[in-house]
């Protein structure tokens, strides 16, 4: 099976609902024909914040090409949660997916290994894709000890899974910590290698299913780094932050996913 290539822009708290809707009107206008509603190619995602989802609604599916996501969701499904937004909420918005366990989630806003893994299957259960961030601190890179760190958030989040639940709803995002935001993308090498060890990591857990969950990379994604990524191996697309809010930057990353 070939696996599904994704180019996921991330708007992170930014865009205004005009801005928001502009972008989205804007991607769409930018998509090269073929890419439009072809599975096969690449799929084109946004997740812009909760409150201009519905402003971008009309550019995504089932109304146009873009898939829409949320950047979090809640750990339950509904109840006495002030402030959380449940996937329930999201599917009825309009959402096809949810950003869980993203960096600044875990750093900034505390949340544990055991909170990723409950908004994971909570998302799941409800018929959300998810896709599931990984990545490594700066420290734990320096130390040499950046794959046990992957391997073990992916094992909290996706461990207690049943076997059958890594289906093409999940989808992995392995964004080295000290890449994000930050300007220093890893080197195609080092994305690789870590992607290969996700790659065998799901293999021993999952068998086949393991095989074809598409793993992204992301954290410093520009339209100058995108196609000698892509070119790396076993990366399956990107998950962008900041060049997600160029339109020119973020179509050109999307064409290098999407080749000649
Ligand atoms: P960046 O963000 O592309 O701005 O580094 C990536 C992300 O946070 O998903």
């Amino acid at each position: 099976m070939t696996r599904a290539r994704w180019v996921i822009g991330n708007w992170k708290q930014n865009l205004l609902r005009g801005p928001a809707e502009a972008l989205a009107r804007g991607l769409v206008g930018g998509l090269p024909d073929p890419l439009i509603d072809s599975d096969d190619k690449v799929k084109v995602g946004i997740a812009p914040g909760y409150m201009a989802l519905d402003v971008v609604r009309p550019w995504c599916r089932p109304a146009g090409p873009l898939f829409l996501f949320a950047q979090d969701v809640g750990a339950q499904e509904s109840g006495a949660f002030t402030g959380e937004v449940g996937p329930g909420m999201l599917i009825d918005a309009g959402v096809r997916g949810a950003i869980v366990g993203h960096s600044e989630r875990r750093a900034l806003f505390g949340e544990s290994d055991a909170v990723v893994s409950r908004k994971l299957r909570c998302a799941l259960d409800a018929g959300l894709r998810v896709v599931l961030c990984v990545g490594e601190p700066l420290e734990v890179r320096a130390a040499g000890d950046h794959e046990a760190h992957v391997l073990g958030q992916l094992a909290a989040a996706l461990a207690n899974l049943p076997e059958d639940s890594l289906n093409h709803r999940v989808i992995i995002a392995y964004e080295p910590v000290w890449a994000i935001g930050t300007g220093n993308t890893a080197t195609p090498d080092d994305a690789a290698a870590m992607h290969g060890r996700i790659r065998s990591w799901l293999r021993e857990h999952f068998g086949a299913a393991g095989s074809d969950r598409s793993i992204l990379y992301g954290g410093s994604v520009k339209a100058s780094n995108a196609a000698e990524l892509i070119a790396a191996g076993d990366i399956d697309g990107f998950l962008v932050g900041g060049a997600s809010l160029e339109q020119a930057a973020f179509l050109s990353i999307i064409q290098s996913v999407a080749g000649p």
